[in-house]
């Protein structure tokens, strides 16, 4: 019989485990939790869901920066209720994490202006959309300015799209693990105590 990961029965272990797989996934881009899916509530009140980039991890503040274009519909809903959740699935280790919390959106700011600066020419080069990402379009487009299709931009080129870009700030006071395996498959929850300043984890039955 293998031997169990030995988080398997340990609630503090998996809480730790789940830190590195969301951190993993703001290191490595080949990383599944690169690119989890973050779902918000729409205007008409359904769930609305996309794939973004984990672009970082503040553990300690229970922050996952994600980055944006200001004109996305997803930042207005939030901005009408923020209300967010963030789902990893993480093929290799058998594990779904389901974060809940709230977000925000920032368009200017210390932490907007580096984030923007330490973005590639090509991932800067999104944000030169002439026209809102959603807008209706009578013909396939890129949105893209012709000019730089198939191209990075200069630094200078790219300088105007800063005034489209956003970070999206997903800060998170529960997260729920589910570990699949074989002999058996594991779920926790935990809880954010603000009170004293830790997590309070449950089993679930999975
Ligand atoms: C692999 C992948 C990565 C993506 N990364 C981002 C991202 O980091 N930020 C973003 O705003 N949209 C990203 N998108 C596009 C979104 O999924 C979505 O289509 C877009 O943000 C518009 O969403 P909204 O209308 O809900 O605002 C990505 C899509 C894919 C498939």
């Amino acid at each position: 019989m293998p031997q169990a990961e030995p988080f398997y029965n340990d609630l503090d272990l998996s809480l730790a485990e789940a830190r590195k797989l969301i951190d993993g996934g703001a290191k490595d881009r080949r990383h599944s939790s690169h690119h989890p899916v973050v779902a918000t509530i729409g205007k008409d009140g359904l769930p609305r869901q996309r794939v973004m980039i984990l672009r970082a991890l503040d553990w300690e503040r229970r922050l996952i920066r994600f980055h944006t274009d200001w004109r996305t519909e997803k930042v207005e809903e939030l901005a009408s209720n923020g209300a967010a959740s963030v789902l990893i699935y993480e093929p290799e280790s058998k594990v779904q994490l389901r974060l809940s919390g709230k977000a925000a959106v920032q368009t200017t700011g210390s932490a907007v202006d580096a984030a923007w600066n330490e973005a590639t020419l090509f991932a800067r080069r999104c944000y030169l959309a002439e026209t809102a990402p959603g807008t209706l379009s009578d013909n396939p487009q890129s949105g893209l300015p012709l000019w730089v299709e198939g191209r990075a931009p200069s630094d200078e080129e790219v300088a105007p799209a800063r005034e489209n870009f956003a970070i999206l700030l997903f800060e998170f006071n529960q997260i729920e693990w589910l570990y699949l395996a074989n002999k058996g498959h594991r779920r926790a929850r935990w809880n954010w105590n603000s009170a004293d300043h830790g997590w309070i984890g449950n089993w679930l039955v999975p």
